[in-house]
C-alpha cells in the first residue's frame, strides 16, 4: 500500500488516536483502522459491511452515483458489446487485455479442460432426480477437490493457475450435468468446436439421438449473460470467497462456499425469484397490488430485481441486459411475450413512483436477464447456476489476488457481546 495521504484524528475520552486515510486510483478514501483495537481498545461496528472496505483490490471498480461499473479500468458496456466472455476471463484473471496469441492459446488451455472427470457421473448419479440444479452444484463443485486434488496446493502459483482454468472451464460443463440429471437426460459431453457460450447451449439442449445446432444469436446472448455477470467487486459471495479463502482453504472448497452464497435471494438467487415475482404478478392490471404489497412496511415482500447496496442510479448491466432482451426475444418471435409486458410495465411504474425514486430504488440486472434465459427455454432453476458459472471467473479472480498478497491474513471479524455476562455453572439438580 501506499503512504497515507491524510490522517483523522479521534478522540476517546481522553485518548487522541490519529488513523491514516489511504486513497485509491478512483473511490473513497479509507481510512485505517488496523491498530485502533490495540491503541483504544474498540472495535469498529458496521454489520453489512456499509462503510468498509475489507481489502484492496486492482480488479473491478463500481461508481454506484454514477452507475459504472469498470474491470481493470474498462467500462462493462464496452465489455459487452465489443469483447466477449472468455477474453473479459482473461482481463479479469491476469490484469490486461490479451493480445491475439494470448487470447488464442488461453481459449486452447480452457477448452482442453471442459470435460470432468468421468467418476464424476457417478457421484451426480447419488442425487435425487429433483434435486434443483444449483443444490447439486454446491455439492459437485466442492467435490472438485477430492477429484483434482493434484490442484490444490495453494502455495504453488502452478497449481492455483491449473485450478483458475479448470473452474473456469468445468463451471459450465457441470452446471449443464445438473440441468441434464434433474430432467432425466443424457450427460451431453462438451464440444470443444463450440465458443464458450454455445458449448453451454449445446450441453443444455442437445440430445444424443439428434443434432442441435446452436443458434449463433442465442450463443452470443448467452456470453453477453455470462460477460455482463463475471465480477462485481466485494459483493457477499465473492466477499465469502475471500474469506473462506484466508484461511488457507483450497480454491474449490472456497468457489462452493461462493455458490452457496450466491444461492439466496437477495443475491445471486434473485434472477429465478423475480421471473417467478414477473410470473405470479401474470397480467398488466395486477401491478398496482404488487406496487402496494413492496411499500407496505408490515409486508416483507419486495420487488425482485429493484434495488442495490452500491447503484444508487441505473445498474448498468441492466441497461445492456434490457436491450438484449429486447434482441433474443424478438429473434425468438416472442416480443409480445405476457411477461416481458409485465415487466415493462412494472419498470415505467415504479421509475415514477415515489416510494422507489426517493429511495434509488432502479431494476439490476437480475431484472431482465431471467426473461432471457426463460425465452431460451432454461427452466428458473437454472438461472442461479448459470450466474455462478460466470462469476467464478471473478470469484477465482479475486481469490488469486488474495493469495498472492504476502501480507494476507485469515479474515476473523469481531463483534459486539450482547450476551449473559460471567456467570457460575450450576448443576441441573439445582436449576
Ligand atoms: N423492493 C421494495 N423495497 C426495497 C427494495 C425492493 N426490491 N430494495 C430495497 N428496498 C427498500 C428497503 O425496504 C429499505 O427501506 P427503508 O429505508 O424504508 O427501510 C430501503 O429500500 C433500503 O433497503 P436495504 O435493504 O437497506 O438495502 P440493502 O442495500 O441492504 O439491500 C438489496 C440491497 C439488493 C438486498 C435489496 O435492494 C433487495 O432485497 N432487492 C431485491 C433482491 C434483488 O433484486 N437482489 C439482486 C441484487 S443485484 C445482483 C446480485 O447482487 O446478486
Amino acid at each position: 500500500m501506499a503512504e497515507p495521504t491524510k490522517t483523522a484524528t479521534l478522540t476517546i475520552d481522553d485518548k487522541v488516536i490519529e488513523l491514516p486515510i489511504y486513497s485509491g486510483t478512483l473511490g473513497p478514501d479509507v481510512l485505517d483502522i488496523r491498530k485502533l483495537y490495540g491503541q483504544a481498545d474498540v472495535f469498529t461496528y458496521d454489520p453489512g459491511f456499509t462503510s468498509t472496505a475489507a481489502c484492496d483490490s486492482a480488479i473491478t471498480y463500481i461508481d454506484g452515483d454514477k452507475g459504472e461499473l469498470l474491470h481493470r479500468g474498462y467500462p462493462i458496456d464496452q465489455l459487452a458489446e465489443q469483447s466477449n466472455y472468455l477474453e473479459v476471463c482473461f482481463l479479469l484473471l491476469y490484469g490486461e487485455l490479451p493480445t491475439g496469441s494470448q487470447l488464442k492459446d488461453f481459449e486452447q488451455r480452457v477448452t482442453r479442460h471442459t470435460m470432468v472427470h468421468e467418476q464424476m457421473h457417478n457421484f451426480f448419479r447419488g442425487f435425487r432426480r429433483d434435486a434443483p440444479p444449483m443444490a447439486t452444484m454446491v455439492g459437485v463443485v466442492g467435490a472438485l477437490s477430492a477429484f483434482y486434488h493434484d490442484s490444490t496446493d495453494i502455495a504453488d502459483p502452478w497449481q492455483r493457475e491449473v485450478a483458475a482454468i479448470r473452474l473456469i472451464a468445468k463451471l459450465p460443463t457441470i452446471a449443464a450435468m445438473a440441468y441434464k440429471y434433474s430432467i432425466g437426460q443424457p450427460f451431453v459431453y462438451p464440444k470443444n468446436s463450440l465458443g464458450y457460450a454455445a458449448n453451454f447451449l449445446h450441453m443444455c439442449f442437445a440430445v444424443p439421438c439428434e443434432d442441435y445446432v446452436v443458434n449463433p444469436i442465442l450463443a452470443k446472448a448467452m456470453d453477453r449473460i455470462m460477460t455482463l455477470h463475471a465480477d462485481h467487486e466485494q459483493n457477499a459471495s465473492t466477499s465469502t470467497v475471500r474469506l473462506a479463502g484466508s484461511s488457507g482453504a483450497n480454491p474449490f472448497a472456497c468457489i462452493a462456499a461462493g455458490i452457496a452464497c450466491l444461492w439466496g435471494p437477495a443475491h445471486g438467487g434473485a434472477n429465478q425469484a423475480c421471473l417467478e415475482m414477473l410470473r405470479e404478478i401474470g397480467t398488466v392490471d395486477r401491478i398496482p397490488e404488487y406496487i402496494r404489497k413492496a411499500k407496505d412496511k408490515d409486508d416483507p415482500f419486495r420487488l425482485m430485481g429493484f434495488g442495490h447496496r452500491v447503484y444508487k442510479n441505473f445498474d448498468p448491466r441492466a441497461k445492456v441486459m434490457k436491450e438484449s432482451a429486447d434482441e433474443v426475444l424478438n429473434l425468438l418471435g416472442v416480443e409480445n411475450n405476457p411477461t416481458l409486458q409485465v415487466a415493462k410495465e412494472l419498470e415505467r411504474i415504479a421509475l415514477e413512483d415515489e416510494y422507489f425514486v426517493s429511495k434509488k430504488l432502479y431494476p439490476n440486472v437480475d431484472f431482465y436477464s431471467g426473461i432471457i434465459l426463460d425465452a431460451m427455454g432454461f427452466p428458473t432453476s437454472m438461472f442461479t447456476p448459470i450466474f455462478a458459472l460466470s462469476r467464478t471467473v471473478g470469484w477465482i479472480s479475486q481469490w488469486k489476488e488474495m493469495i498472492s498478497d504476502p501480507t494476507g491474513k485469515i479474515g476473523r471479524p469481531r463483534q459486539l457481546y450482547t450476551g449473559s455476562a460471567f456467570r457460575d455453572y450450576v448443576d441441573v439438580r439445582h436449576r
